[in-house]
């Protein structure tokens, strides 16, 4: 059985070096992409510090976000490609990280405690299939360190998922 281990490092580059091992492992083998993202949801969550929401929304017909699998309080199921922060990501296929929420005008607060956020948007084959959300509960939780370790989680994640 798979045991997710406490990552003891400070050093940010060291923390996600571990944390996509301990992925990698997670997800070696298996290929449904509900599983993988339930997964891996639950590892960002119970591993990064600081966290209020973490999880995944997939694209639908219509251009349409949908909720998948997540850790943290129910959140909005339905998000146009376009709006909030993870419709911007969809639709310009950049990881966005925002600072501060409410600075972002077109932020939709799921969860009125959310401050920061990180949005990853994930491609496979050239399409957005969805994206990998991170909220916060404090401002500019998310540095350049964690864009690029958390990229290289959902680029794990799309490497070992059958979907698209
Ligand atoms: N805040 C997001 C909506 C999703 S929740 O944070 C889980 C946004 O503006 O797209």
């Amino acid at each position: 059985m798979f045991a997710a281990k406490t990552i003891e490092t400070t050093d940010k580059s060291a923390f996600y070096a571990e944390l996509a091992e301990q992925l990698r492992g997670l997800l070696q083998g298996e290929p449904d992409a509900i599983a993988n993202a339930a997964n891996t949801a639950a590892l960002i969550y119970t591993s990064l510090p600081d966290l209020n929401w973490a999880g995944f929304y997939f694209m639908r017909a219509q251009d349409e976000l949908v909720l998948g699998p997540f850790q943290g309080k129910p959140a909005c199921v339905r998000i146009a490609k376009g709006r909030g922060v993870c419709g911007a990501a969809a639709e310009s296929r950049q990881t966005q990280r925002i600072a501060d929420v409410h600075a972002f005008a077109d932020h939709i607060a799921c969860d009125a405690a959310s401050r920061s956020e990180l949005v990853v948007p994930l491609i496979k084959h050239g399409k957005v299939i969805g994206v990998l959300d991170l909220d916060a509960p404090i401002t500019d939780r998310f540095d350049a360190d964690d864009q690029r370790g958390l990229e290289e989680i959902a680029a794990l994640y799309l490497a070992a998922s059958e979907i698209g």
